[in-house]
């Protein structure tokens, strides 16, 4: 299938360019930076310091590559300066909280960091005095789950159970306001922005070492000898790994910086249809790879709602952009076990060489 995410286009669009990322030190930030700096970009990043020991931040020697602020997206002031200061020709805003479960602990402050921050992000973008093409990374989870087994489109009702969810529904409307209000495409030829919503499933990849997510989670228990507990085994989740949303986003900020406002809006970024999986399934293809592991249903630990069934129809990303899945499920999940499984000193060079695979037409 037609599939836009090349070495060609993508250095057409990103050679000597000037690109601002927030959330660079997390997992799929630290993919995105690593993927652009190969690309030819100068990368600016502006995140809290790594949260986790280790991360592929470090792994990768992101601080020797690029320009890095390690600082809060609540502070606005210093946010803007960064961005200001940086004059970036495109931004990828993937700074948040981004756990589930964490948002039930925290939840005002995932609504202050998901929602506040990317107001501040937008407000400082008002300042900037050239064309620059936003992606703002939101999630799957933004849709009204209605626990029906639908694909849920772009023009689907946003919604949100948990905090996190909610809170990245709200990002979507703080991104609705700044572009009517103050990024109109009626008014392009003044202001020169154009800002995108991105929707992508649950990424799997090597380099993630967060609390509380699927492939840590299998790659913690089996260093550790012991039966994983799956708390939602029959949950439906559209997985793929993390270098897919990223190519779609590249491709799709690409679009904005070039063609211009009519591309704004939302995008879902997910597998085909048949790569919906369960949990389990995810797992058990592990265990099968691998030929080790074992898992079991975890009833006893107090478990607060997660949706049962999300599914993405992934039609207008298609269509509009170009963009399809490259690996299936069994490739993703084979790929990012490879980089687990990899001497810790080489991490580095595969997370380079399955860019580069992931590129080749
Ligand atoms: N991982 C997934 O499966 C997935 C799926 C859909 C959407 N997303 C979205 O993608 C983005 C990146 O997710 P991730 O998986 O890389 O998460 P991550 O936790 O690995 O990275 C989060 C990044 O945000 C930064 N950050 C957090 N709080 C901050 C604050 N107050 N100020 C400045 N920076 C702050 C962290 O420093 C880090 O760089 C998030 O917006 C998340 O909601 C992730």
């Amino acid at each position: 299938m037609e599939n836009l995410v090349n070495p060609k286009t993508l250095e057409y669009l990103y050679k000597g360019k000037r690109v601002f990322i927030t959330g660079h030190t997390g997992f799929k930030g630290s993919w995105l930076s690593e993927w652009l700096l190969l690309l030819g970009a100068t990368v600016k990043g502006y995140a809290l310091p790594p949260a986790t020991h280790p991360n592929h931040y470090t792994i990768l020697d992101l601080s020797g590559k690029m320009d890095s602020v390690m600082a809060d997206i609540r502070d606005k002031s210093r946010l803007e300066e960064a961005l200001l200061e940086f004059q970036p020709d495109y931004i990828f805003h993937l700074a948040a909280q981004p756990l589930v479960r964490r948002s039930y602990a925290i939840p005002a402050e995932t609504f202050d960091v998901n929602v506040t921050g990317t107001a501040n992000l937008l407000e400082s973008l008002i300042k900037l005095p050239k064309k620059c093409a936003v992606i703002v990374v939101t999630t799957d989870k933004v849709y009204e789950n209605l626990e029906q087994d639908v694909l849920y489109k772009e023009t689907d009702q946003l919604g949100g159970f948990d905090p996190y969810s909610t809170s990245k529904a709200c990002t979507e409307l703080v991104v609705q306001s700044f572009r009517r209000a103050f990024f109109s495409p009626e008014t392009y030829a003044l202001h020169g922005k154009t800002i995108g919503a991105a929707r992508a499933g649950n990424v799997i990849g090597g380099g993630d070492y967060s609390e509380d997510r699927l492939v840590p989670d299998i790659i913690r228990a089996l260093e550790k000898n012991e039966v994983l507990k799956l708390r939602y085994p029959n949950s439906i989740r559209p997985w793929q790994h993390v270098l897919e949303p990223l190519g779609g986003y590249l491709l799709w900020a690409g679009k904005l910086y070039e063609e211009g406002t009519d591309y704004s809006g939302a995008i879902n970024f997910g597998p085909i249809a048949s790569d919906h999986l369960t949990v389990s399934q995810v797992v058990d293809t592990a265990i099968r790879i691998l030929g080790k592991g074992s898992w079991q249903h975890d009833d006893a630990v107090s478990k607060p709602h997660e949706s049962g069934i999300l599914k993405l129809d992934i039609q207008k990303a298609q269509q509009v952009l170009k963009w399809n899945p490259k690996w299936n499920a069994t490739q993703a999940i084979q790929q990012t076990l490879e980089w687990y499984a990899t001497d810790p000193l080489q991490q580095a060079n595969i997370t380079r060489s399955q860019i580069l695979n992931y590129m080749q037409p």
